[in-house]
């Protein structure tokens, strides 16, 4: 393949500096396995599964053939009142992995409409079953829930919120559980902060119970900087929803799919949501797919009326793609046959022991880990967020390493078909790099 660029110009690139990036390319041409090779043959090694998605690694080739398969037998057909065989077997495979009370799965294209889809389905459930006055949804600071008015609006990350005027009306947050204070780098979870979650209880206090319909978070939250769930916080959230007929929704798009070492994060901290988003490691991001789950009772909330009248007003041209549905069909069965979440399950303690050997290295604050999913906060250097975080990504990428940056944290999330020294490899590169910047 040709090393000469392309013309930039035209391209509004997402989530980017479009004038930095158009002066300083940093363009993929190929990847396979572990690592991605740059358009001047560079090779860097993926200490982020792409965006926390290539859970297999790069173009396994069971997922590429049975892509390539279904291009030519069956490209495109609508999941509007007709079907085809893949999707059918995709939410029986989904089912299956899913905590055993999640019994139906409806299709997206991608995280944020997953959590758009599963705030309507809440509503729409409440008001199905009578409760149309339960409108208020409540998220979570440092909530990271894609970039659909919905995800903005319960998200909490204020760069992606500014802009973008009132969103939805009728949402509440809770505090976020991150505290240099208290938890600085605990190994795994923190041990303090459950009582946090109490908070929910005064926010419905404040709003009455029975105006909220979900609560919504991340078992870990991904994008604001890998922060963990303090031991029982998720638990006593679920006891609050409980309490008060509250639907409970995990946004599962960063933590499914073996990246906590289990099929789901709620596997991995024992709390069952009732709706839960996926997305990302569904198809180890061969092709765009999302998803929600929803428990029995709320599909059947659903299936009143006539049996030929529709029941959910709302889908995607592209719910439920051939492609997409090959890709995660065959996906899902690579975790399997070869022991992926195993194999993340094993890593996971190695990740652990060299994270935590970076503390100490100057500009670290904190320290974060669990599963595969690990994270390094800096101190930002003052008048400047994020430009401390930037400078150990560029150092790390011409070191030959993906690593990601959120705010001044640096997050790592390799691939589950890692070695222990390729795991090592990111962790050091991180700690040089740090090392070598200002
Ligand atoms: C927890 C969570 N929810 C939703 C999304 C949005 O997914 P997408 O970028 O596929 O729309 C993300 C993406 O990082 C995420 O981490």
């Amino acid at each position: 393949m040709s090393n000469a660029l392309p013309n930039l110009e035209h391209y509004w690139m997402p989530f980017t500096g479009n004038r930095y990036f158009k002066k300083n390319p940093r363009m993929f041409k190929e990847a396979s396995g572990m690592h991605y090779t740059t358009y001047d043959d560079k090779t860097v090694m993926d200490g982020v599964s792409g965006l926390w998605c290539c859970n297999a690694g790069h173009c396994h080739p069971k997922i590429v053939e049975a892509i390539q398969k279904q291009a030519e037998t069956l490209d495109y057909a609508t999941a509007f009142q007709l079907g085809h065989p893949t999707i059918f077997a995709m939410a029986e495979k989904l089912v299956d992995m899913a905590p055993k009370e999640l019994t139906h799965a409806f299709f997206t294209n991608s995280g944020s409409e997953a959590v758009d889809t599963a705030l309507k389905i809440a509503l729409a459930y409440h008001r199905a079953r009578g409760e149309g006055h339960r409108t208020r949804l409540i998220g979570r600071e440092k909530g990271y829930h894609g970039v659909g008015f919905g995800g903005i609006s319960v998200g909490g990350m204020s760069p992606n919120r500014k802009m973008f005027g009132a969103m939805l009306p009728g949402v509440d947050h809770l505090k976020h559980t991150h505290n240099l204070e208290h938890n600085a780098y605990s190994v795994g979870q923190p041990k303090w902060g459950d009582h946090l979650a109490d908070q929910l209880t005064e926010i419905l206090m404040l709003h009455d119970p029975s105006t909220v319909a979900a609560v919504i978070m991340e078992p870990i939250a991904g994008s604001a900087g890998v922060y963990l769930p303090p031991v029982g916080y998720l638990n006593r959230i679920r006891e609050i929803c409980d309490e008060h007929g509250i639907l409970l929704i995990l946004d599962e798009v960063i933590t499914g799919f073996g990246r906590t070492g289990s099929n789901f994060g709620s596997d991995a901290f024992g709390v069952t949501p009732d709706i839960m988003t996926i997305a990302k490691g569904m198809t180890s991001g061969t092709v765009p797919m999302g998803g929600v789950l929803v428990k029995e009772e709320i599909y059947d909330t659903f299936m009143t009326g006539p049996e030929d009248a529709i029941e959910f007003f709302h889908g995607y041209t592209y719910s439920g793609h051939p492609l997409a549905a090959a890709a995660g069909l065959a996906t899902l069965k690579v975790y399997e046959e070869e022991g992926l979440f195993e194999n993340a399950r094993k890593l996971a303690p190695v990740l652990e022991e060299e994270i935590h050997q970076i503390k100490g290295t100057k500009h670290v604050i904190d320290i974060r880990n669990f599963g595969l999913l690990g994270a390094v906060e800096l101190n930002p250097i003052e008048g400047k967020p994020t430009a401390r975080a930037l400078s150990v990504f560029r150092e790390c990428y011409d070191r030959g390493v993906l690593i990601r940056t959120t705010g001044d944290t640096i997050a790592m999330c390799p691939p589950f078909i890692a070695t222990a020294d390729d795991i090592r490899k990111v962790v050091h590169t991180v700690k040089e790099s740090l090392e070598a910047i200002e």
